[in-house]
Parts: structure tokens; sequence; C-alpha cells
């Protein structure tokens, strides 16, 4: 985690809060950053969506200041990253995948003394503390070691540590990566909070789920590489959206309700496809509405189902719609990715 404090210029409406051009980064044979370009919007959420290893904590390293890239450029808020570190890490705030509050510290105190690192006045330190820690649901928990936490509260309380110094932009790094659901959604909910509030978050996950929740726009890299970008129903629609899967009371009626379906034309509708050997008809979806009417015309039609439900393309799905290969698996290990290299300011 690194708090930092505000950047005292509005931001420029419309503009790019985060620019990135041609951004390389190695390590040692590993190209981890391999010629990136990307842009956050201002007020908007940017997700990079990538396997493990892919580079996106070396994305977010290098826009934090704690690695210098190789080669190419890069922007936040107007500073370089490279020339004007001070400057530009006074304008963001970073969460890792990794929390890292002191452990023996309460949450009040890890987060009085991050607001007093970033120069905070005693008294204002206090109140920031009081504040979050009442926004992140963490009053009752302010007074014990942050040890006796449990993961969802670690991710809260590091996720109020990044927001101390109300930075202009966040870099939320797989902030929900080893989540319960339960959890998942907490901080899903605080991630949309901050953003109604005017915060511009560069987040990376490896979850489609995720992406779809929370970002506006959608840069999927692989292997160091940007290998596409858009709109995230852009993407989804390229990928095929939700699959709608339908076990019928009857298996053996499969074969007529994919003829069913097919015959009915339904609007946007195609591709049913009968998996005979798991008793499934399984069916492509766009939209809530197909999801009603692809239901309503097979219960219209007298059959009877048992069960049915959606499930979203898996990342591994969608890598292999997007590049037709899956993605590669690196070994990354977080303990290696999560050194730091020690960079002049
Ligand atoms: N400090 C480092 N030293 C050596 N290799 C690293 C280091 N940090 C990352 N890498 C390597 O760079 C690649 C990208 O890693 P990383 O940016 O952590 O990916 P991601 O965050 O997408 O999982 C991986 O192959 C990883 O092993
Ligand atoms: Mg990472």
């Amino acid at each position: 985690m690194v708090g930092m404090t505000r950047i005292d210029k509005n931001p420029r409406r419309g503009a790019n809060a985060v620019e990135v051009r041609g951004l390389v980064k190695h390590f040692g044979e590993t190209k981890a950053l391999d010629g990136v370009d990307l842009d956050v919007r201002e007020g908007t959420v940017l997700g990079v969506l990538g396997p493990n290893g892919a580079g996106k904590t070396t994305l977010v390293r290098c826009l934090s200041t704690l690695l210098v890239p190789d080669a190419g450029t890069a922007t936040v808020a107007g500073y370089d990253v490279v020339r004007q570190p001070r400057q530009l890490r006074r304008t963001i705030g970073l969460t890792g995948q990794y929390a890292s509050v002191d452990e023996k510290l309460s949450g009040w105190e890890n987060l009085y003394m991050i607001g007093r690192l970033l120069d905070l006045p005693r008294k204002e330190a206090r109140g920031r503390a009081d504040e979050l820690l009442e926004r992140f649901s963490l009053t009752e928990a302010a007074k014990r070691p942050a040890m006796q936490y449990s993961g969802g509260m670690r991710r809260r309380l590091d996720l109020a540590a990044s927001m101390i110094g109300r930075p202009a932009v966040l870099y939320l790094d797989e902030p929900t990566t080893g989540l319960d659901p339960r959890t998942r959604n907490e901080v899903w909910d605080e991630v949309q909070r901050m953003v109604a509030e005017g915060a511009t978050v560069l987040l990376t996950t490896q979850y489609m789920e995720e992406a779809e929740q929370l970002a506006n726009e959608l840069t999927v890299i692989d292997r160091g590489k940007v290998i596409a970008h858009g709109k995230v129903d852009e993407l989804k629609a390229r990928v095929g959206g939700r699959t709608l899967r339908i076990r019928p009371a009857d298996p053996a009626e499969l074969p007529d309700m994919a003829r069913a379906l097919a015959e009915a034309g339904l609007d946007g509708v195609s591709g049913s496809q009968a998996v005979p050997d798991e008793g499934l008809l399984l069916v492509p979806l766009l939209s809530d509405e197909q999801l009603t009417a692809v239901v309503g015309l097979l219960a219209a039609r007298g059959y009877a189902i048992a069960d049915l439900g959606t499930y979203l393309p898996s990342l591994d799905e969608v890598f292999l719609s997007i590049t037709g290969q899956k993605p590669t698996a690196t070994d990354a290990d977080p303990a290696s990715a999560e050194q730091t290299e020690e960079v002049a300011a």
C-alpha cells in the first residue's frame, strides 16, 4: 500500500488521467511488459485483464514509480513516471494484491501512521483515520491489531489506507483475488462508491466478472502485450457473453428442445447446443431479454425444465476467443513479483 497526498490541481475534464505508450520492462529474459499502450480517462475505471504472469503488477509498479521502465513513456495526471516521480506519487493511491498493513498495529494506528507519513497534521490524520474506518465498516475493529483481522477486513483496511491522501488516481491490483464471494462483493461496492465520488481507477484482475462489474473499458494483456481493448460490452459480445445451461426433466427431449429453439428464431439467439452425455442444452446469450425469451418459449411448448443457470465465459475462454490460443501458463512467483526494485527519486 502506498497512499499519497492529494493533487491540488483539479483534473482536466475529458483528459486522460493515465497515458501509457510503448512501455517495456524486462526482468532478465522475461519481457514482463513488451510495449504496452493504454489510456485511462479521468473519472473512469479501466480494467486490465490478464492471467497470472501477464505483467499486470509490473505495469502498476511502473505507474507507481516503484519500477523504472526500460523503454516507453507513461504519465499520470500529466506527470512523467521517470522525470516527475515525486509529484506523481502525490496523485496516486495503490492497493496491492497482497495487503501490506503493519500486523502489530491496530487498524486505527495503521491509518493514522500513514496519514502522518503523508504529512497530515495530527488532528487531520486522526480525523481521516476515524472517517475511513467508519466508511469501511471497521470502526468496531479499530483498536484490534490487524493480525486479528479476517481476509476481507484486511483488504478493506488496505483500501482505506490507499485513500488517506485522497488520491486522484487509484491503482487496485487484483483487489479481490483470494477473497470469498461475499467479501468480494463488499470490496466491489466500495470501489463503485469511490468511482461515484469521482476517482479514476486502474484495476487489474484475472476475473472477467470483476471487470464487468467495475470497469468502463477493458484492456486485455497477455505475456506483456495488449491483445484486445474495448468497452466491456463490446468485448463481451465478441466473446459471446453468458451461456444459459438448461437441464430438461426428461433428457430424451433434448433434441426436440434444441430444434424448437432453432425454428423459433428468437432475436439474437443462435447456435444452441445439446450435450446429451450431460443431459444439458447450452444457449449462448447476449442479454437478459434473450434468457427470458428462451425459457418462456420452452415453457410455452410444454417442456419441463428441471434446472437452469447461466455462466460467464472463463478467462481462458475469453483468451481463446480473442487470441485463438490459451493463455500461456507462466509460473509467476508472487513472492518474487513483490520484490521492489530500488528507484532513484
Ligand atoms: N521482480 C521481478 N523479478 C523477476 N521477474 C519478475 C519480477 N516481477 C515480475 N517478474 C516476472 O514478470 C512477469 C510478469 O509478472 P507480473 O507483472 O507479476 O504479472 P501479473 O501481475 O500479471 O501476474 C512474470 O513472468 C514474472 O515472473
Ligand atoms: Mg500481479
